[in-house]
C-alpha cells in the first residue's frame, strides 16, 4: 500500500511530535510553516495569507504533489496576545482572531477546494478544551499567565467553522474534523501541573504529552475514519468532564 501523504502545518510543540509519529509509520510528511525549518520537504507559507497559502497550494501541484490530508496545527498569534481580561484592548483581540481563527478559516476553505479537486482528502484543525469549555480560572491563580478571552472566542469558533466546511463540502469527499488537546506540557511549574492535574482522570494525572495525541491524528488522516465527518475528538484525560 502507497504511504498517506500528510500536510503538517505548524511545526512546533505539536507538529513535532506528529511528524516524528507520522514519518515512523505509515506515512509521508510535508511540513508547512511560518517560520523557515531546516526540514526535508519542508515548504514556508503563512496561513493568515491568502496569496502566500495559494502560492504553497500552487507549488503543491507543479512539483505533482498529490496529499492526502492536512493537519493544522499552527498557532498563529500576537506580541501582545495572551494578557488578562481588563488588558486585552479591543484591536488586539480583534487582530489575534483575525490571524488564528482566519488563518484557519483560509487553510479549510483553500485546502477543501484542493482535495476537492482531487476528488478526496481529509482536513484536521486544532482546536482546545478551552474551545469547549469555559476556563477554570482556579488553576491560574498562582501563575503569571493565564487562559486568554481571544483563545476561548477563537477556538471555539473552530469547532463550530468546521461544521459548517463539513456541510459545504457534502457529497465532495472531503472530511472534516477538529482534534481538542487538553493542556499540553511544556517547562511547566509543579504547581501548575498539579493544579492542572486535579481534573485529570487517569492514574498518571497531571497534562498530556504531545505524543498523547499521535494515535488520534492517525486516526483522522487515514480511512480508518472515513465516515467521521465535521466532528470533534477530544483528547484530554476527561478534563472537560
Ligand atoms: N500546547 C498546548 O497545550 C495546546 C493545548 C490545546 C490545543 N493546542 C493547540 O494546538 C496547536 C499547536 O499548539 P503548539 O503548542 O504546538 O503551538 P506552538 O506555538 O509550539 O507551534 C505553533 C507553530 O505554528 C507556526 N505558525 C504560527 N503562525 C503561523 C502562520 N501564520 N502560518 C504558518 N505557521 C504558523 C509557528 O511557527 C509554530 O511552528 C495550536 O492551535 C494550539 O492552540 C495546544
Amino acid at each position: 500500500m502507497s504511504k498517506l501523504k500528510v500536510g503538517l502545518i505548524g511545526y512546533g510543540l505539536i507538529g513535532k511530535a506528529i511528524h516524528e509519529s507520522l514519518e515512523g509509520s505509515s506515512a509521508e510528511v510535508f511540513i508547512f510553516d511560518i517560520a523557515t525549518m531546516n526540514q526535508p520537504n519542508f515548504f514556508h507559507t503563512d496561513i493568515t495569507s491568502h496569496e502566500a497559502l495559494a502560492a504553497t497550494i500552487l507549488e503543491l501541484n507543479k512539483k505533482n504533489i498529490k496529499l492526502d490530508s492536512i493537519v493544522n496545527c499552527s498557532y498563529p498569534r500576537t506580541k501582545s496576545y495572551g494578557k488578562k481580561l481588563e488588558d486585552v484592548t479591543i484591536d488586539s483581540f480583534n487582530e489575534n482572531v483575525s490571524i488564528h481563527l482566519g488563518g484557519y478559516f483560509n487553510v479549510m476553505k483553500q485546502f477543501g477546494a484542493y482535495f476537492k479537486a482531487l476528488g478526496k482528502g481529509s482536513i484536521v484543525s486544532f482546536s482546545s478544551v478551552y474551545g469547549i469549555n469555559a476556563p477554570r480560572f482556579d488553576i491560574y491563580e498562582k501563575e503569571n499567565f493565564t487562559m486568554p478571552v481571544e483563545y476561548a472566542a477563537i477556538k471555539s469558533a473552530v469547532i463550530h467553522l468546521n461544521k459548517y466546511m463539513a456541510s459545504y463540502f457534502k457529497g465532495s469527499n472531503v472530511r472534516f474534523n477538529v482534534l481538542s488537546p487538553g493542556g499540553v506540557f511544556s517547562n511547566h511549574e509543579d504547581s501548575f501541573v498539579q493544579s492542572y492535574g486535579k481534573y485529570s482522570l487517569s492514574s498518571r494525572g497531571g497534562m498530556l504529552d504531545p505524543q498523547d495525541l499521535t494515535g488520534a491524528i492517525k486516526f483522522l488522516v487515514s480511512d480508518e475514519s472515513k465516515f467521521v465527518n465535521g466532528q470533534n475528538l477530544i483528547v484530554d484525560d476527561g478534563w472537560t468532564l
